[in-house]
């Protein structure tokens, strides 16, 4: 139930999106609340993708920056807003351009797919993007036989599952994601026998072992609505139980660990994007030339069959 308040500041937002012919894009991680004013909620690939293809003169981006700098590299010539100017992902940080650099040079045949947790420099050093919902058909979809999979080695080793390519993995983690064990699996599977369980391949390999379904955000919301179980272990960032509550009424969803929460996402309130939309700032944008060869790399994955 929302507060008075919380009431008050989301018709606030309303009457200003209007105004400033907005739109807001939130991801699944986003606080009920901001949830609950976002035009759109998705996983990455949805956000991506609505962000090249909405019809607005800004878009109010309630996730972190370099779903942001997508968004402005996708479409340059709408505003792009981040409520929460610092909320990043440290995954994305792990890597630079300079660092896909000298691979390329030490590995000239492999092809380089940038997973879309990373920086605009980082994708336009890169060949192709992807997202946790196409990654093996990101890299099926490559001429190469090697490919350099950045930065997230978990959800590297599990493409490396469905293909025969060579997948060199560079060593980042999502700091949520990574801290989940198979000791938690083993102990929700005990305490919710009948549940199934379901984990975000940038979960470790031995705990995407123990799942029984392993998928995007959204992708966890469409498997759990279609599914006729009724309860579920959710292996990714708390926030997603807001979509699949809603999503899939008169089910039960259990957080796989109460300790899987995503600070950087949690920064993004009403009354951030309230002030957003108010004062039109804290604006992303990408140098021209970096967008461009970013750009290439984020359509050739949006290009690719669904
Ligand atoms: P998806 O919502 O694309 O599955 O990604 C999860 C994530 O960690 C985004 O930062
Ligand atoms: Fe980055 Fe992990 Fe947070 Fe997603 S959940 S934004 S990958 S730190």
């Amino acid at each position: 139930m929302a507060s008075n308040f919380d009431q008050f500041l989301a018709e606030a937002i309303a009457g200003l999106k209007e105004k400033r012919n907005a739109v807001i894009l939130a991801h699944n991680y986003q606080i009920p609340a901001v949830q609950e004013v976002a035009d759109l909620v998705g996983d990455s690939f949805e956000l991506a993708r609505a962000a090249a293809m909405v019809d607005a003169s800004a878009i109010v981006f309630c996730g972190v920056d370099f779903m942001a700098e997508t968004a402005a590299i996708l479409s340059p010539a709408k505003t792009v807003l981040l409520p929460a100017a610092d909320a990043c992902c440290p995954m994305a940080e792990m890597i630079t351009p300079g660092e896909v650099l000298v691979l390329h040079e030490r590995f000239p045949d492999a092809a380089v797919v940038a997973y879309v947790n990373t920086s605009a420099g980082v994708k336009a050093e890169s060949d192709i993007c992807c997202t946790s919902a196409n990654a093996v058909a990101v890299v099926e979809s490559l001429d190469a036989e090697q490919v350099i999979f950045l930065p997230d080695r978990n959800l590297a080793r599990y493409v490396a599952r469905f293909t025969k390519k060579e997948i060199l993995p560079w060593d980042g983690y999502c700091i949520v994601h990574d801290r989940m064990t198979a000791d938690e699996v083993a102990a929700a599977r005990r305490a919710h026998p009948d549940a199934e369980v379901l984990v975000h391949p940038e979960c470790r390999p031995d705990v995407i072992d123990l799942a029984d379904h392993v998928c995007s955000t959204s992708g966890m919301v469409r498997h759990a609505c279609a599914s006729p179980g009724r309860e579920f272990i959710i292996g990714t960032e708390v926030g997603l139980l807001h979509q699949l509550e809603k999503k899939c009424p008169g089910k039960a969803f259990f957080p796989l660990s109460s300790r899987a929460v995503c600070v950087n996402m949690k920064k993004t309130d009403l009354s951030a994007v309230l002030a957003a939309l108010e004062r039109f700032e804290p604006r992303v944008t990408v140098p021209g030339d970096t967008a461009a060869r970013a750009r290439t790399a984020i359509e050739r994955m949006l290009d690719l069959p669904r």
